[in-house]
C-alpha cells in the first residue's frame, strides 16, 4: 500500500527545474521517478506548470507542482495498492480536474504515476521492465542515435532538429551500440577536418553550421562508410525534421526559402530515393493534416513516418490520424500525456493500427531511466534517448545493457525488423 509521497525540485540536463517524486510503502520499498522536459513542445501536449514567479529560475521553478504533489496527489493515492496503476492514474486524474491536467500539472501527475510504477515493480521484486511487461517482454530496441543537433536544440542554422543513426545490422543491442558510438566518434573527427565545430547541442549530438540539411546526411553517410560499415546495411539513417517549428500560415522556411507543402513532400520524397532513411518524424507540422495526408500517401509506404507534435502521445489524436490515414508510426513521450496509463493506452492503440511506437527521451533529461524499461516492456523495437554522449542521455542506453544482459538467450534485439517499410 502506498504509505506516503513526497516531491522535491531537482535540475534537469539544461538546468531547468523539473519535478521529482518519491514514493514510500508500507513495506519500506522507497522509489523515486523525475520528469523529462521538451524545448520544441507540441501545442497539443498536457500542460507542464511552471511557477512563473521571476525572482526564481527566471520563472521556471516548479514548486506549483511540487506543492500538487505533496498536498493533494500524494494524499489522494494514499492508502491504495501500489500495483493498481491504472486506478492510481484514474485518481490522478479526477484529482486535477481538467483536460489537459493544467490545474496541478503533468509535471507533477507523471512523477507520481512513474514513481508508483517503480515502486510497485521494487515491491514484487521484479525489474520495471518484467513488471511492466510480463513474460513476453523480451524485445531490444534499435537505438535511434541523435548525432547531429539543430532546430531549436542546437545554436546553428540547421533547420532540422535531429540527424539519427540507426544500426539496424547489428546482431545484438549491445553490439549496435557499440556501433552507434564508433561512427559517433568518427563523424567527430570528419566535422572537425572539415572544419565546423564540433561543440554538442541539447541531445549529446554535435551542432555544426552545416549550409544545409542535405550536408547533415551526406556527413552521416561519409562518417558511418569512415567507420568502416555499410550504410543502409548495417546503419540506416533518420531524421526529426520538427517542421512545426519553422511552418507559419501554411508556408514551411526551409534553407531560408519558403517552401509549399507540396514542395516539402518532394523534397523528403527525393531524399528518401538517395539516402538510407528509415525513419522521418514530424516531417510537417503538427496541424497540418492535409499536409500529412499528402506526404503519407507519396512515401508512407517506403519509409516510416512517425508522429511527435501531431499525435502527442494523446489516443485521441493518434486515433484522429489513423482515421485520415495520416503517418504510420507514433512518438513516445510519457510527459506529452502525462500517466502511464495513457501512455500504454496510446501504445497498444498503434500497435492494433498497424502502427510500430517509437520511445522517447526529452531534450531536457534526467538521470532517470524508466523509457528504456518502457520500450522493452511493450516491445517496440526502437528507442531514440539522444547521442551516446551524456549521461542523461547514456543513462537510458545503459540501463538497456543491464536489461540485455538480464534477459540472458530470451533477449531478442529487434534490428531491422523495427522499421517493416524499411528500405536499403
Ligand atoms: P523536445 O524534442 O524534447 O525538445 O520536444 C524532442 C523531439 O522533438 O522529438
Ligand atoms: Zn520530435
Amino acid at each position: 500500500l502506498i504509505e506516503a509521497v513526497n516531491a522535491r525540485e531537482i535540475l534537469d540536463s539544461r538546468g531547468n527545474p523539473t519535478v521529482e517524486v518519491e514514493v514510500l510503502l508500507d513495506d519500506g520499498i522507497v522509489q523515486r521517478a523525475a520528469v523529462p522536459s521538451g524545448a520544441s513542445t507540441g501545442a497539443f501536449e498536457a500542460y507542464e506548470l511552471r511557477d512563473g514567479d521571476k525572482s526564481r529560475y527566471g520563472g521556471k521553478g516548479v514548486l506549483k507542482a511540487v506543492a500538487a504533489v505533496v498536498d493533494e496527489l500524494g494524499p489522494a493515492i494514499e492508502g491504495v495498492e501500489a500495483s493498481e496503476q491504472r486506478i492510481i492514474d484514474e485518481i490522478l486524474i479526477e484529482t486535477d480536474g481538467t483536460e489537459n491536467k493544467s490545474r496541478t500539472g503533468a509535471n507533477a501527475i507523471l512523477g507520481v504515476s512513474l514513481a508508483v510504477a517503480k515502486a510497485a515493480a521494487d515491491s514484487a521484486d521484479l525489474p520495471l521492465f518484467r513488471y511492466l511487461g510480463g513474460p513476453n517482454a523480451h524485445l531490444l530496441p534499435v537505438p535511434l542515435f541523435n548525432v547531429i543537433n539543430g532546430g531549436e536544440h542546437a545554436d546553428n542554422g540547421i533547420d532540422f532538429q535531429e540527424f539519427f543513426l540507426a544500426p539496424i545490422g547489428a546482431e545484438t543491442y549491445g553490439e549496435s551500440l557499440r556501433w552507434g558510438t564508433e561512427v559517433y566518434h568518427v563523424l567527430k573527427g570528419e566535422l572537425k577536418s572539415a572544419g565546423y565545430n564540433t561543440g554538442l547541442g541539447d541531445e549529446g549530438g554535435f551542432a555544426p553550421d552545416l549550409p544545409s540539411n542535405r550536408e547533415g546526411l551526406d556527413f552521416l553517410i561519409r562518417a558511418i562508410e569512415k567507420a568502416g560499415f555499410t550504410p543502409g546495411q548495417d546503419i540506416a539513417v533518420g531524421l526529426d525534421v520538427a517542421a512545426t517549428e519553422f511552418y507559419k500560415d501554411g508556408v514551411y522556411t526551409v534553407e531560408g526559402k519558403e517552401w509549399s507543402v507540396d514542395t516539402l513532400v518532394d523534397y523528403f520524397a527525393d531524399l528518401v530515393a538517395n539516402f538510407p532513411i528509415v525513419t522521418i518524424e514530424d516531417a510537417l507540422a503538427e496541424d497540418d493534416w492535409d499536409g500529412w495526408k499528402k506526404l503519407t500517401d507519396a512515401i508512407g509506404s517506403k519509409v516510416q513516418l512517425v508522429g511527435d507534435d501531431l499525435f502527442v502521445t494523446n489516443p485521441k489524436r493518434l486515433k484522429q490520424g489513423i482515421d485520415l490515414g495520416v503517418a504510420n508510426s507514433l512518438l513516445v513521450k510519457v510527459n506529452q500525456i502525462g500517466t502511464l496509463s495513457e501512455t500504454l493506452d496510446a501504445i497498444a492503440l498503434a500497435t492494433r493500427s498497424g502502427y510500430t511506437s517509437m520511445l522517447s527521451h526529452r531534450s531536457g533529461e534526467t538521470e532517470d531511466t524508466t523509457i528504456a524499461d518502457l520500450a522493452v516492456a511493450v516491445n517496440a523495437g526502437q528507442i531514440k534517448t539522444g547521442a551516446p554522449a551524456r549521461s542523461e542521455r547514456v543513462a537510458k542506453y545503459n540501463q538497456l545493457l543491464r536489461i540485455e544482459e538480464d534477459l540472458g538467450d530470451a533477449a531478442v534485439f529487434a534490428g531491422r525488423s523495427a522499421f517493416p517499410r524499411f528500405k536499403g
